[in-house]
């Protein structure tokens, strides 16, 4: 509702309304029209939705797929929830592109405008002794053998979940930059950045269980978190988006905390960072066996191919140089818990 007079008296269309819970914002924002379109059954119950709440002169309910559909007008704003799992993995983004070259009228707004994808390294030990200090110990039963596997399986597969602040080792670098407005499908098929991380966190690690002695070591690295926020830019935005737009395949190790205040001072910004309140999107672990080198400093290459594939086939490359091996992780498609979060996008 912060962008009330941006949508008051505007026709809107939402791409892949779902409950169409968006779209009612928007009447009741005092939209002249909302176009809600969703390809799969939740439509049927969108429209009964809007019955229920009176709203069927307003909120037009079409079922089908964007790309087939026929709307009578062209729209002022086009909002979507299109974001996926590690922003852009199975996202709708392509469908909000295809909306806004076929529907939108010229300077029409689309909400959320941007968007931005970030990786840091990150320390785990909680996790990580608990699924590899478990087997000292079992039940009585010495099975010590078993940690070098227990390692292995820990650092083989990617998994989505709630990763805290307190785990990420430094500042994340931006890995890719999303336009809503200028971005084009081919840009987003192969994203690739640098990075370079220099370790801010140490902890402390007693020399054994009884003794009062310890001593203060860098925090190990345990792999790399990926999240993501997306910006609600009015037209207002278009100021803040020269300063900082980047194309697409940029590094730009200068992510800083009053940047994130400069942003949430013109603008509303959704973010999924682990600092900030949890979102169901939660954030994406890809685990790494590191060099105690690495610790410190680390720094590589990342490339992800084939995000926005319906089938599955993304992959993604993680080459730190620091250890010359390049990680190839496991096809995302692999990943129970990313199969559940595709359910609920
Ligand atoms: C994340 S959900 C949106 C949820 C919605 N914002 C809500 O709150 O209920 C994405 C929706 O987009 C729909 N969808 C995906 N691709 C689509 C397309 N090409 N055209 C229309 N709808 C699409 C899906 O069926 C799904 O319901």
């Amino acid at each position: 509702m912060h962008h009330k007079d941006l949508i008051s008296g505007k026709v809107v269309l939402d791409v892949g309304c779902g409950t169409g819970v968006l779209s009612i914002f928007c009447a009741f924002a005092g939209a002249t029209r909302v176009y809600a379109v969703d390809a799969s059954d939740i439509a049927l119950q969108a429209m009964e939705i809007v019955r229920e709440n009176e709203l069927s002169d307003k909120v037009i309910v079409l079922h089908g797929r964007i790309e087939d559909v026929e709307i009578e007008e062209k729209v002022d704003v086009i909002i979507s929830e299109w974001m996926g799992y590690m922003l852009l993995y199975e996202s709708m983004l392509g469908s909000v592109i295809f909306a806004r070259d076929k529907w939108l009228k010229p300077g029409g707004l689309i909400l959320p405008s941007h968007a931005s994808l970030y990786l840091a390294p990150i320390t785990n030990s909680h996790r990580y002794q608990d699924s590899i200090y478990f087997w000292r110990d079992v039940y009585g039963i010495k099975m010590s053998c078993m940690m070098p596997l227990a390692k292995q399986c820990t650092f083989m597969e990617p998994s989505v979940e709630t990763i805290s602040g307190e785990n990420v080792l430094t500042w994340p670098t931006v890995v890719a930059q999303v336009d809503c407005y200028t971005i084009q499908a081919p840009d987003l098929e192969t994203i690739t950045a640098a990075y370079k991380f220099t370790s801010m966190l140490q902890e402390v690690v007693f020399f054994n269980l009884w003794s009062p002695r310890a001593m203060i070591v860098p925090a190990p690295l345990h792999g790399f978190a990926f999240w993501f926020d997306v910006e609600f830019n009015g037209p207002v935005r278009q100021k803040f988006k020269k300063q900082t737009s980047q194309p697409l395949d940029v590094n730009m190790p200068n992510y800083n905390p009053s940047n994130k205040k400069k942003k949430a001072d013109v603008s509303i910004v959704l973010s999924t960072a682990p600092e900030d309140a949890p979102t169901h999107w939660q954030q994406y672990w890809r685990p790494m066996q590191s060099d105690p080198a690495d610790e410190v400093c680390n720094m590589g290459h990342i490339a992800l191919e084939g995000l926005q594939h319906e089938s599955c086939c993304a992959e993604m490359c993680v080459m730190n140089t620091s250890q010359h091996e390049p990680y190839y992780a496991p096809k995302l498609s692999d990943m129970a818990d990313v199969a559940v979060l595709a359910d609920v996008a």
